[in-house]
């Protein structure tokens, strides 16, 4: 389509509540509230043109408040409101708002092979590969980086490109080994079944960086499955059940000699839009409260439904972690564990970082801004 026909294939008009009427290109309406368009109207006396941060009191703007016209002016819509300010919002920002963002997730089961990589050695000197591993990370849930150095901190190089690292009470990059002294499970030869990490930190962390420095002992695999597509399929399959897990609320604890950690929140947890926003699952650190049995009852019912969904075979993906591989996952996202090894018959060192939420979302954001075209 030309230029001029992509700006007349627009329709504005104003309703009789003082409302914008908008028609997309594509044939999809809108309705626009007033005070929705006047209170982020991208003009210099309403919207601070360098930061991008609103000068106006949105709250003082008259609850009456009406669009009184609306005419196409070039490339967007000329807005004029009963208070008597005028302003023009692009077609595009327009488009954006009512587009939503674009649902990039892709769900996955057994058959996520190979598993998304990326290689240490380019994400640490090329934006283009951070910005393509930070765009799988955020499709997928996880990825794999290759070639890191095998040692106590290889994966900084790959950490420093994101943002800084979250400390805990365990400090920054800490030991995933069995020992003697354990004060988790975490620090044993056992199998753990597959979970999403902390969820009894206050926030929980967001991206896991684990990194293999050696694995040659017999066992010691890894497992993960994507706990969006697990919360979907029982959506889907088992309603009842689903509905529950989103509402009833467990308690999550973790307590060694200096500390004391607790946080609640449900074992799916929904958005604003009714979309999977996080999973918790930790069999280890659970304790749901002594609730009335008619509660707990069901609550059991659908727990042991989803751990059956998170640990049967279709939705499982196993590989086993090399020297200088590290695996990065959204906590939020995926459930992950180990195969059980054998400390007699070789060596399992992992260590173990975590990001926050907002800083690697942030990295990821800008780099977009030069690199998204890259992305496939
Ligand atoms: C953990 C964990 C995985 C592994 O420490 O929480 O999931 O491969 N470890 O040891
Ligand atoms: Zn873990």
């Amino acid at each position: 389509m030309d230029e001029a026909g992509t700006v007349y294939g627009y329709a504005v008009a104003v309703d009789p509540r003082g409302r914008l009427r908008y028609g997309h290109v594509d044939g999809r309406t809108a309705e626009f509230h007033p005070l929705w368009l006047r209170e982020r109207a991208p003009d210099p006396a309403t919207t601070d043109p360098q930061t991008g941060q609103r000068l106006i009191e949105a709250a003082d703007i008259p609850l009456d408040l009406a669009v009184t016209d609306a005419c196409v002016e070039n490339d967007g819509v000329r807005l004029s409101f009963s208070d008597g300010h005028s302003t023009v919002f692009s077609f595009a920002v327009l488009d954006e708002a009512i587009s939503g963002r674009a649902e990039e997730r892709r769900l996955w089961g057994r058959d996520l092979t190979p598993l998304p990589q990326a290689d240490a050695q380019a994400v640490v000197t090329d934006d283009a590969a951070l910005h393509a591993m930070l765009e799988a990370l955020d499709r997928y849930g996880c990825v794999i980086v290759r070639g890191l150095a095998a040692t106590e901190d290889g994966m900084s190089p790959v950490v420093d490109r994101i943002g800084p690292l979250r400390r805990t009470n365990w400090g920054g990059i800490a030991d995933v080994k069995a020992i003697p002294s354990a004060y988790d499970l975490t620090m044993t030869a056992r199998h753990l079944e597959k979970h999403a990490d902390n969820p009894y930190r206050d926030p929980i962390p967001g991206y896991i960086f684990l990194h293999c420095i050696v694995n040659n002992a017999e066992g010691g695999d890894s497992e993960i499955a994507d706990g969006f597509a697990v919360a979907e399929r029982m959506r889907r399959e088992h309603p009842e059940e689903f509905s529950i897990l989103t509402t009833v609320r467990p308690r999550f604890r973790y307590v060694d000699e200096t500390t004391h950690l607790e946080h609640e929140g449900p074992l799916i947890e929904l958005g604003s839009s009714g979309e999977v926003f996080r999973v918790r699952y930790s069999n280890r650190t659970e304790t749901v409260d002594a609730l009335e049995p008619d509660v707990l009852d069901p609550y059991y019912r659908a727990r042991a439904r989803f751990h059956a969904l998170i640990n049967s075979p279709e939705m499982t993906v196993q590989f086993k972690l090399g020297p200088g591989d590290m695996i990065v996952m959204d906590n939020y996202r995926l459930l992950h564990g180990r195969r059980g090894y054998k400390l007699e018959t070789g060596m399992r060192h992992l260590r173990q970082g975590y990001v926050d939420r907002d800083t690697l979302q942030s990295r990821r954001r800008i780099l977009a801004r030069s690199h998204k075209k890259a992305v496939s």
